[in-house]
């Protein structure tokens, strides 16, 4: 279902009487080409007060931008905040970035580079809370396209300051196209390395960083699915596109186009484990759980049968995949597990209790789990949580309903599947060690659940 408001926001006339109207006015996003992989312009790398961490220019270079310390019209501005610990200390994050925030180029990226808040010192615990309000209204009224993050790096627990080292992947997606619907997030880095001992292979071509992994998709016949089956065989993995049998033709058909083996297989089935371990003898780099359905209806009106079914494919298969692969050693060390949970299981939603129990089911598991895989099996879980995406699911909504949810973010518009893709291939990455129990939005900063 396109959005045919956004190309009426694009025209002369459709721009001029929209604005004349003050309705929202949603700048087309730039996403990741072969020919357009990086943000067009420098990037302009600022401090705020002294740092506290090392290796950030290192890890800035990574990005494939040009790092400055003063830009005309930057792409992309990075203020360090590491070392802001006291309220006086937030002076400096005002007097950094006021200057300069306007000069962002349209589609630019904001990055705040901050640490956690600390549970012993309450004057750092509030400065550095406080970037989080700071980062969430900036991505609200920054407009134009543009995104703004906080990305917190565990200062205190790496020594020799190695810990700007393990933001290197997220910054490089944060700071490229791949994260155009991504805005007014919160990542927090781990301290752990789960893949010390056995490191996964470096990244010997950077345009391929997932040459020698094989993929599982769940659900990926179609939707968000097929488009991170896509991506990551863009990236270079092997994939194995799983779905329903009765989806076979479809399946077969997206499979083909990526060069991936198609596995018709109802994730439900008791035996799922058992045939994805069959359809991958070396074991799996990266396990997808993206399968997903809604059977709406609010509480009163819900059958056990709504209730049971959603819980079933978009909860207790992925718990029990998860369990059985992670047992039988079919995810290998240094692994990756992406699973798929959504803002309506962070804010809940009118109709779909079996649903949003289902995907905050999926951001606990994540939590509970991503520790201790890395730990026990060098395996980090992590989980996307899409906001408003142009799919089948969301095509299906009543007209005025699909309206609201494509306009009421940050970036006045729907994401695409490709965006979603983007984050679980930024997850995959073989030097995202540091990134575990996370769950990431990508909904434009949704108002939802905000
Ligand atoms: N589209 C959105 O806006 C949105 C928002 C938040 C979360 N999500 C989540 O993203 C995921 C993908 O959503 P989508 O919009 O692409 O949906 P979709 O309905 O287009 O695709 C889902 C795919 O999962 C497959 N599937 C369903 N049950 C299965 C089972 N038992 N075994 C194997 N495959 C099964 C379907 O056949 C289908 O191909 C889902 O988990 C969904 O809940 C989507």
């Amino acid at each position: 279902m396109a959005d045919r408001y956004l190309h009426l926001t694009g025209t002369a006339p459709g721009r001029f009487l929209t604005r004349r109207l003050g309705l929202p006015q949603p700048a087309p996003l730039r996403r990741w080409t072969l020919e357009t992989p990086h943000l067009d312009g420098p990037l302009l790398h600022l401090t705020a007060g002294a740092s506290a961490v090392t290796g950030v220019a290192e890890a800035l270079r990574t990005s494939g931008l040009t790092v400055t310390e003063r830009a005309d019209r930057p792409a992309a501005i990075v203020l360090d905040a590491t070392g802001v610990a006291t309220a006086a200390g937030l002076g400096g994050v005002h007097a950094a970035l006021h200057p300069v925030v306007r000069s962002l180029a349209p589609g630019g990226r904001i990055v705040v580079l901050g640490t956690m808040p600390s549970p012993d010192d309450h004057h750092q615990a509030a400065a550095q809370q406080a970037l989080e309000g700071f980062v969430r209204s900036l991505g609200k009224e920054i407009g134009r396209g543009s995104t703004v993050q906080l990305v917190r790096i565990p200062v205190a627990r790496i020594p020799g300051g190695a810990s700007a080292h393990a933001a290197g992947s997220t910054l490089r997606f944060l700071l490229s196209p791949r994260s155009a619907y991504v805005s007014g997030q919160v990542i927090e880095l781990t301290s752990a390395a789960p893949d010390s001992g056995s490191d996964p292979a470096p990244i010997t071509d950077p345009a391929a960083p997932l040459t020698g992994r094989t993929a599982l998709v769940t659900g990926a016949a179609r939707g968000i699915g097929a488009a991170v089956a896509s991506v990551l065989a863009r990236d270079g993995a092997r994939v194995i596109a799983l779905d329903v049998p009765g989806a076979r033709e479809e399946l077969e058909r997206t499979a083909d186009r990526l060069g991936a083996t198609a596995l018709p297989l109802d994730i439900t089935a008791p035996d799922a484990a058992d045939r994805i371990a069959a359809a991958a003898p070396d074991g799996l780099g990266i396990l997808v759980h993206n399968a997903g359905i809604t059977r709406d209806r609010r509480l009163a009106n819900m059958p056990a049968d709504r209730w049971a079914s959603v819980i079933e494919v978009n909860l207790d298969s992925v718990l029990r995949t998860t369990d059985e692969l992670l047992k039988a050693g079919t995810i290998t060390r240094g692994g990756r597990i992406v699973a798929t949970a959504s803002i309506a299981g962070i804010a809940g939603n009118t109709g779909q209790t079996n649903y949003a129990a289902s995907k905050a089911g999926i951001i606990g598991l994540v939590r509970s789990l991503g520790p201790r895989a890395a730990a026990d099996h060098g395996v980090t879980v992590n989980a996307v949580a899409p906001g408003f995406i142009e799919t089948k699911m969301t095509a299906a909504v009543p007209l005025f309903i699909r309206e609201a949810g494509r306009r009421m973010n940050s970036l006045s518009q729907g994401g695409l599947p490709v965006d979603v893709a983007e984050a679980v291939a930024w997850f995959a990455q073989p030097d995202s060690t540091a990134v575990n129990g996370q769950v990431l939005r990508v909904c434009g900063q949704s108002l939802l659940g905000a």
